[in-house]
């Protein structure tokens, strides 16, 4: 199981996630590796909107748009990579049904603040947290070695953001609540993935 760590203040606050990605998942990729590379781009996008909305909702939160600007602009030019792939491979661009991830974790915010943005940046955390180790996987058993190295190199930088969203969190609310919610929400992230989602999805 991965098993991540996060120290931006004492005491240390763990990221582990509660489940491993199964053979199952990574076989179903594999098998329909154009599917999931589309949905990748889609993730990348929706990564970048993700960091503009919370930007938007928290405009006078001077940590959050010190951090995440710069975020949004990163994710947007992971998508322009992925892009590139899909050109190369001759697959076009097109709207994709999603997997009911994010939508599922997304129903588990609070609406109420300040317990909403606490919520919202460690479900980014997870996911981001989920990236890394999926797209690290795809690094390892990818047959193309030009694709592998790339989602190698993808799979550092969704660990830097894991890491990101994480501090914020760290910054804005006491360690003692942020690993209690974390706990909870990383329950329920394992709990989304326990059935394999029939379309091959990066978090199918
Ligand atoms: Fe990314
Ligand atoms: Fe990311």
């Amino acid at each position: 199981m991965t098993k991540l760590f996060c120290a931006f203040l004492e005491p240390v606050v763990t990221l582990q996630l509660a489940s491993p990605t199964s053979a199952a998942w990574i076989d179903q990729a594999i098998r329909h590796f154009d599917l999931v590379l589309l949905d990748h781009a889609n993730c990348e996008k929706k990564a970048a909107g993700n960091a503009l909305s919370l930007l938007f909702r928290y405009p006078a939160n001077g940590q959050l748009v010190e951090a995440l600007s710069p975020l949004a602009r990163e994710e947007l030019q992971h998508f322009e990579r992925v892009h590139r792939h899909l050109q190369r491979l001759g697959i076009l661009l097109r709207p994709l049904p999603a997997a009911p991830y994010a939508s599922r974790l997304n129903q588990h915010l609070r609406r109420h603040e300040p317990e909403h943005l606490l919520d919202a940046l460690l479900v980014a955390a997870i996911i981001e947290a989920r990236s890394h180790e999926r797209l690290g996987l795809l690094g390892i058993h990818l047959p193309d070695p030009e694709l592998r190295q790339f989602y190698l190199w993808l799979a550092a930088a969704e660990e830097r953001h894991w890491q990101l969203y994480l501090d914020l969190a760290l910054a804005q609310f006491p360690a003692d609540q942020v690993q209690e919610r974390l706990d909870t929400l990383l329950q329920v992230e394992a709990e989304i993935l326990s059935t394999l989602h029939p379309e091959p999805r990066v978090h199918s």
